[in-house]
């Protein structure tokens, strides 16, 4: 098939590059915090003084997770006291800069066991669409910006390397994929769950009218891909073949696996929300009106998270090194031209496995007081 030389990993630019420019999946973050402190202090524990396994499904070079392991830790604590051994698993793919992410868990002035000895960080280099933790291992799941990435590219988008962009069959080879990889991380989560644990998923989302609110940043790359082949750079063949395989689901998408039975599995939703995401960025323009800073955050953004996927569609290694130069300095020229903000979204969704012997949330908040 066409797309099969494409690579569909989704990592994000190493050397810590996605952990300098990752405002704004920080801020979705931020913006589940209270769903995650309210799961991590109703979630089922395993029994006696055995460790209590929190799972960071897709967690990158790990600044990003350092506020919500943070918060899940302290709630945990205020349940079990301060000697009962936790352990913190950050899962990404094998090729995530897993060098920066034992930096961070080491040395970062917020890192979450700085003063906290029986909290232990581990991390495992494998894909969230296999089996990546022991079945009931898991109380506390998170997966924030992650969970959009499919398994796979199914299809190209023919003029435009994102999925917003495509139709007929296209669409249809996006969406089945979409559909089947959420059914397969929503089986494999509830698998690893502990009964009566929860899981915290945290996406990009979309609007009623199915915008992202990145499209003026997709369109502005889209043209320089464009610009890149009118200057030879790169060849029409390997802009055809650059294509994400990212795809925010609508709400509808992500509780359909839940809508005949009321559950999926032994899964059931506890929260499902979209909140407006505010562009700090744009924020940071409007006090101090610097096009220059607004520009470069926002195509230092897409490089860090989007190039290194763009980028594996190019053939040689002298260009595929150079690409990503060669994409952020035009795209921080067309955005400095367009000023705009991101009107972006975040979905919020909180999963629970069932547990015929757990008391329910609501007596487990009264006894704590
Ligand atoms: C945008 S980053 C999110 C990082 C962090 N959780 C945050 O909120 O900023 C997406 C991460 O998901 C990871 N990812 C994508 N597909 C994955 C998969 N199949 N298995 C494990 N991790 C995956 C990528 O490698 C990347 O590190």
């Amino acid at each position: 098939m066409e797309t099969a030389a494409i690579s569909t990993h989704g990592v994000m630019e190493g050397g810590g590059s996605y952990n300098r420019h990752a405002r704004i999946p920080a801020g979705g973050g931020n913006r589940a915090l209270p769903y995650l402190e309210k799961a991590a202090r109703s979630c089922a524990l395993p029994p006696g003084n055995s460790p209590i396994v929190i799972a960071d499904y897709g967690s990158s070079q790990g600044k990003n997770s350092l506020t919500p392991m943070r918060s899940a830790v302290r709630c945990l604590r205020t349940r079990v006291g301060r000697g009962r051994p936790i352990a913190v698993v950050h899962v990404d793919q094998h090729a995530n800069d897993f060098n920066t992410l034992f930096e961070v868990l080491h040395s970062d002035p917020e890192r979450y066991s700085m003063d906290d000895p029986h909290v232990f960080p581990s991390a495992i280099g494998r894909s969230f669409y296999e089996n990546v933790l022991p079945g009931e291992h898991v109380a506390l799941g998170w997966c924030s910006y992650a969970a959009v990435w499919l398994s796979r590219v199914p299809a190209l988008v023919p003029g435009h390397f994102v999925a917003f962009a495509i139709t007929g069959d296209a669409q249809t080879a996006f969406d089945r994929q979409a559909a089947d990889d959420w059914r397969r991380f929503l089986s494999l989560r509830a698998r690893e769950l502990h009964p009566g644990g929860r899981l915290v998923v945290v996406l990009p989302g979309l609007n009623d009218g199915g915008a992202s609110g990145f499209e003026p940043l997709f369109n502005g790359a889209n043209a320089v891909l464009d610009e890149l082949v009118e200057a030879r750079l790169i060849s029409g063949d390997e802009r055809k073949r650059m294509v994400l395989g990212a795809y925010p689901r609508r709400r509808v998408q992500l509780l359909e696996p839940f809508a005949a039975e009321g559950h999926f599995q032994s899964l059931s939703v506890e929260h499902c929300e979209l909140f407006d995401l505010p562009d700090a960025a744009w924020a940071s323009y409007q006090q101090d009106g610097d096009v220059e800073a607004l520009a470069g955050r926002q195509a230092a953004f897409f490089r860090a998270v989007f190039v290194p996927s763009l980028a594996s569609a190019v053939a040689d290694a002298g260009r595929r090194q150079a690409f990503p130069d060669w994409v952020e300095q035009r795209l921080k020229r067309r955005l400095s031209e367009l000023l705009a903000p991101f009107h972006s979204f975040v979905q919020v969704m909180v999963l629970a496995k069932h547990c015929p012997d757990c008391p329910d949330v609501a007596s487990l908040e009264r006894s704590e007081g």
